[in-house]
């Protein structure tokens, strides 16, 4: 047998550019598995899209099997379509145990032609209570839209089709726990939340209309994995993932939260009578 031969190397390189284009966020199968909700949950064309479904029996969801520490995580999702008023779709990091970590984006339906509420929160030690809620500026029913995270040692900045809509920044120095040893899987669900999710639970969930159906495709993690990340950060610190905003990015997020952000725990002074938490500060660098 000649290893030489032509036949050979046509199949070494087709496995080298099958290699290359699996870099590429690879497939659904291969990334996440289905936690609950049975078939609800569906991976189909080749594993490249993804959909959660919601009905009066049951909600469903995946996870991913890797766990990540740092990096970016970039995902397309098309939320349930019409009449998606009581649902909640959730799309989230966190790590496990009781001190978790939580890096949370949460959709909340509404009834047809009324706006969704994007809800985000950020969880360090198994605390949360840093809400921000923003309108969208583009309806997330009718074509796919990239949320992405972008987690390193210094901040956490979310981003809506590379729009960052929040930052929020290592403020260990004045006290404030940050995300920064656990790693966290993605999770995804779908499910019914009408005791809160539309206009505070005054409009419910109608099941005449389910299934409830929400899509994802094009997941990217330029992350470090819980098993690299034995080596250091810095491995990592030349990439984008440790990017931070430069001032068109700071000019887009003031944008975003000056016409979209509906709701901010750094002003709800009715809230936190005693004041409010540290990183709110207006005349600290942490805002
Ligand atoms: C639903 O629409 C109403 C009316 O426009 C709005 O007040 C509310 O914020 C919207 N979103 C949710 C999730 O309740
Ligand atoms: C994932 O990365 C590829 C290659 O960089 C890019 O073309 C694609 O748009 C990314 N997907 C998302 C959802 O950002």
């Amino acid at each position: 047998m000649a290893f030489g031969s032509a036949a050979m190397s046509v199949a070494f390189w087709w496995v080298l550019l099958m290699g290359a284009f699996r870099a590429y966020g690879g497939s659904f199968y291969e990334d996440f598995e289905i936690t609950w909700g049975g078939d609800r949950a569906k991976v189909f064309n080749r594993g490249s899209l993804l959909s959660l479904s919601l009905d009066k029996v049951s909600g469903s969801g995946f996870q991913s099997k890797k766990q990540y520490l740092y990096g970016r995580i970039d995902m397309q999702l098309r939320l349930v379509a019409g009449n998606s008023a009581g649902t909640v779709t959730a799309y989230y990091l966190s790590s496990e145990g009781a001190s978790h970590d939580e890096i949370d984006f949460e959709f909340l339906g509404n009834v047809s032609g009324d706006p969704y509420i994007l809800h985000t929160n950020v969880f360090t030690q198994g605390k949360g209570n840093r809400e921000q809620q923003f309108y969208l500026w583009f309806d997330p029913t009718k074509n796919f839209h990239t949320y992405s995270i972008l987690w390193n040692p210094q901040r956490i900045i979310f981003l809506v089709d590379n729009y960052p809509i929040r930052e929020f920044k290592n403020a260990e120095e004045i006290g404030v726990p940050f995300p920064r040893t656990q790693p966290m899987r993605i999770y995804s669900s779908l499910w019914n939340a009408d005791d809160w999710a539309t206009r505070g639970g005054l409009v419910k969930t109608d099941w005449s209309k389910a299934p409830f159906t929400a899509y994802y495709r094009n997941f990217n993690a330029t992350a470090c994995t819980a098993a690299d990340c034995a080596k250091s950060w810095s491995s990592f610190s030349g990439s984008s993932s440790a990017a931070e905003l430069d001032a068109f990015g700071r000019r887009r997020l003031r944008w975003v939260q000056k016409y979209f952000m509906i709701y901010n725990y750094c002003t709800d002074l009715k809230r936190f009578p005693q004041g409010l938490p540290p990183e709110c500060n207006r005349r600290s660098k942490f805002l």
